[in-house]
């Protein structure tokens, strides 16, 4: 029963997912590396003692044995089924979760998570520069580096508007540059762009890859959309259905921007629809 299903843990013992990010820190080593992941949720039992074992039927197996290495400065796509285990996955490279097998490896990550958790009492520009905040900058300074951001963002004039009064594809826009503003290496978007209308997704598309362009970010990046992972990665990893596995690994060579009628981009997506088993209708 979902009723019985734990909100998102926390790391079980309290400390964060075991990083290796001053060994990742040398040159050469890789942005995030994940090995033999493996994670399971299970149902609590009531007043919160676990009656089950890991290994217990009732247990949902998100993830198994998955390995990823993800390399300085790469944007990888990650996508597969709803339920596969692709938020969870981020979650782990964020440090918000641990495996329950494998290691996790990642530089200082942040996550931009799946529902936009945007602060209410906030408005738009607060919004965005909330992490620039917490990093100990002034209210006026993290205002004028969101605020830069904000007219590239097409948010120009809502600044000053709280959540609840902008859109839905406004709502991921401001989440989207509270992400960018944080600074760290790796970004971990998860779905950042589903809420979009079509127009607005291919515009934000477009503006990702200038972005990724002119600064070195390394980018994970869960998309539903097939297109939208063979247009903007290096890489697109497809997971099969719960319990997620890498079932393959489809590098996209060809330079950004990238048309979307471009070789390399109609070969990745037929190919990962393909392994998806949805051939018939790439
Ligand atoms: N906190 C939780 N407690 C119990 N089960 C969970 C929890 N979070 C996720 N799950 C389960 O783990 C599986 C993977 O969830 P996850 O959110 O990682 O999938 P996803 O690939 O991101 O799906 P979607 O594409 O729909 O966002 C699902 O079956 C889900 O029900
Ligand atoms: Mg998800």
């Amino acid at each position: 029963m979902p009723t019985e299903l734990q909100s998102r843990p926390q790391p079980r013992d309290g400390r964060p997912a075991r990083f290796g990010a001053g060994e990742l820190a040398q040159a050469g080593a890789p942005a995030a590396a994940l090995e033999g992941v493996s994670r399971s949720y299970r149902a609590p039992a009531r007043g919160g003692l676990r009656l089950w074992p890991r290994q217990d039927a009732r247990a949902v197996q998100a993830l198994a044995g998955v390995s990823l290495t993800v390399a300085p400065g790469e944007l990888v796509a990650v996508v597969g089924a709803s339920g596969c285990g692709k938020s969870t996955l981020l979650e782990l490279m964020c440090g918000l979760q641990r495996p329950d097998e494998g290691t996790v490896a990642c530089l200082p990550a942040v996550l931009m998570p799946q529902r936009d958790l945007l602060l209410e009492w906030l408005g738009a520009l607060d919004n965005a520069a909330l992490g620039v905040r917490i990093a100990g900058a002034s209210r006026a300074q993290a205002r004028e580096r969101a605020a830069a951001l904000f007219a590239e963002l097409g948010l120009d004039g809502f600044q000053r508007a709280r959540p609840h009064e902008l859109s839905g594809g406004m709502r991921q826009r401001v989440a989207f540059a509270r992400t960018l503003l944080s600074g760290k290496p790796l970004l971990c978007l998860d779905e950042p762009f589903g809420a979009l209308d079509a127009i607005t997704r291919a515009q934000m598309q477009d503006w990702l890859a200038a972005v990724l362009a002119r600064e070195r970010r390394t980018v994970v990046l869960v998309t539903h959309d097939v297109e939208e992972a063979a247009l903007l990665a290096d890489r697109v990893l497809v997971l099969s259905p719960r319990p997620g596995r890498v079932l393959a690994e489809i590098s996209v060579q060809t330079p950004r921007p990238r048309s979307r009628t471009a070789p390399a981009v109609l070969e990745a997506r037929r190919r990962a629809l393909a392994e998806l088993g949805m051939g018939a209708t790439a």
